[in-house]
């Protein structure tokens, strides 16, 4: 098994680290930024011919490989994922698929044409927690799906490192959150009902991280003598600087030296030292939004960037019963309305402490699987994937145009 890597960031070697485990050889990357490519390279031990400085090399050779994984910006997956079809690659797509509907459209029919494999990471889909809520709700156990109450509460801090000052704060960089971050969960609503969604309103706005809201007098970065040191969560020496050794996300994001001086150095002048309410940011900090699905059934849906706790919530209410679950606390309850009786189940913790609950590696174990023919799941097909990306179109749209918003198939 022969993979080409489009992207040496996080998400590009967090994938290789499991190709490696699964014993394939990454014959090709490519990244523009020189200092990765080297660092990617060496780390994975990719040969010193297959060093791209950008996805165009790659794809201008003839077919070497036997997939590509895509991890690049939003911005950079249509690019590479539609010249990768011309040449007869399996495609892995990091998620969001596109920013743009008609891209996201373009590739679904592109890969169905020409007979390739195109799965988005999703990887929720494959985390063992929602696969065993899938199981419940399949089973019958609550009866027909009336509502879902899903809500991501993202942790203050991860929503000040990812979405005002890290790579998904605007739009013009990147996507719209509900797209960037919670095309999971409405994934999570589709695949959970097993039902399409038919329209959708929503609201939200940036409440928050803004330029009149900063503290008198506070400067542009912390580092600069910031004399709110001790009265502000976001100071960024406290968010990134904590760790000595056992540097782990997200402060082993802000520079590719890790130790303590080369983070300290990135915190003076890169984008992770500014103050959270003198960024070019630009994303909602908090959003709801009312699924109507196609029998009728209804999701609410809120993002909220002002957590305590980075997890997800779900309550689901049927005919027969209800559930409460609880992501991070590995926690499913049901409740069954006729017996009274109530059933707690736990995950298993030793497989959700890997990435996204360990969906990340028993999603690229599939794709690979499938790749080399074996039998496969492919839960994240791309013609599922696009169903959470329709609606979270159509989320916006409804947010921008204050109107609901009919979704079409
Ligand atoms: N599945 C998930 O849960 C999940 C989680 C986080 C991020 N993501 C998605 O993964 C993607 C990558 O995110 P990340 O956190 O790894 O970002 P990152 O910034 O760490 O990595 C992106 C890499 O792509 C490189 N790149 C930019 N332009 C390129 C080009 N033209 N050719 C080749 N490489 C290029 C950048 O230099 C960078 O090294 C994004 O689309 C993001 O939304 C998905």
């Amino acid at each position: 098994m022969k993979l080409i890597i489009i992207g040496t960031g996080s998400r590009g070697r967090v994938y290789a680290r499991y190709a490696k485990e699964y014993g394939a050889q990454i014959v090709a990357v490519a990244d523009p930024n020189e200092e990765r490519l080297q660092d990617f390279a060496a780390k994975f031990s990719v040969p010193k011919d297959g060093l791209f400085k950008s996805w165009e090399d790659v794809f201008k050779l003839e077919k070497f490989a036997d997939a590509v994984i895509i991890s690049t910006p939003d911005r950079v997956h249509y690019g590479p994922t539609m010249a990768a079809f011309e040449k007869g690659y399996h495609v892995l797509l990091e998620k969001p698929m596109s920013p743009v509907e008609q891209e996201c459209r373009d590739m679904v029919n592109k890969s169905i044409e020409k007979g390739l494999i195109l799965m988005v990471c999703h990887v929720l889909r494959y985390a063992p927690f929602y696969e065993k809520l899938k199981e419940i709700i399949d089973e019958g156990r609550i009866g027909q799906i009336v509502n879902i109450q899903h809500t991501e509460n993202v942790a203050y801090w991860h929503f000040a490192h990812s979405f005002v000052r890290g790579i998904f704060r605007n739009e013009a960089i990147s996507s719209p959150w509900i797209l960037a971050k919670s095309c999971h969960d409405l994934d999570m609503i589709t695949y959970l009902t097993g039902k399409k969604c038919k329209s959708v309103v929503s609201i939200g706005n940036l409440m928050h991280f803004r330029k009149e809201n900063a503290p008198e007098g506070a400067p542009e970065y912390c580092l600069d003598k910031c004399s709110y040191e001790k009265s502000c969560q976001y100071f960024a020496p406290a968010l990134y600087l904590k760790q000595i050794t056992n540097v782990t996300w997200p402060s082993d994001v802000i520079s590719l030296d890790t130790s303590f001086a080369g983070r300290y150095e990135a915190l003076k002048k890169g984008p992770y030292g500014r103050c959270v309410y003198k960024c070019d940011n630009g994303v909602v900090d908090h959003q709801s939004a009312i699924f109507e699905m196609e029998d009728g059934s209804t999701a609410t849906f809120n993002m909220i960037g002002f957590s305590s706790e980075n997890t997800r919530t779900i309550r689901i209410y049927g005919t027969k019963g209800d559930i409460r679950a609880h992501q991070s606390k590995n926690e499913i309850e049901i409740n069954d309305f006729l017996t009274g009786e109530k059933e707690i189940i736990k995950i298993d913790e030793s497989i959700t402490r890997k990435g996204h609950g360990g969906g990340d590696e028993r999603l690229l174990r599939d794709f690979l699987d499938a790749v080399e023919g074996k039998p496969s799941e492919k839960k994240t097909s791309a013609l599922n994937s696009l169903q959470s990306h329709l609606m979270a179109f159509a989320a916006e749209k409804s947010r921008k145009e204050g109107r609901a918003v009919e979704i079409e198939y």
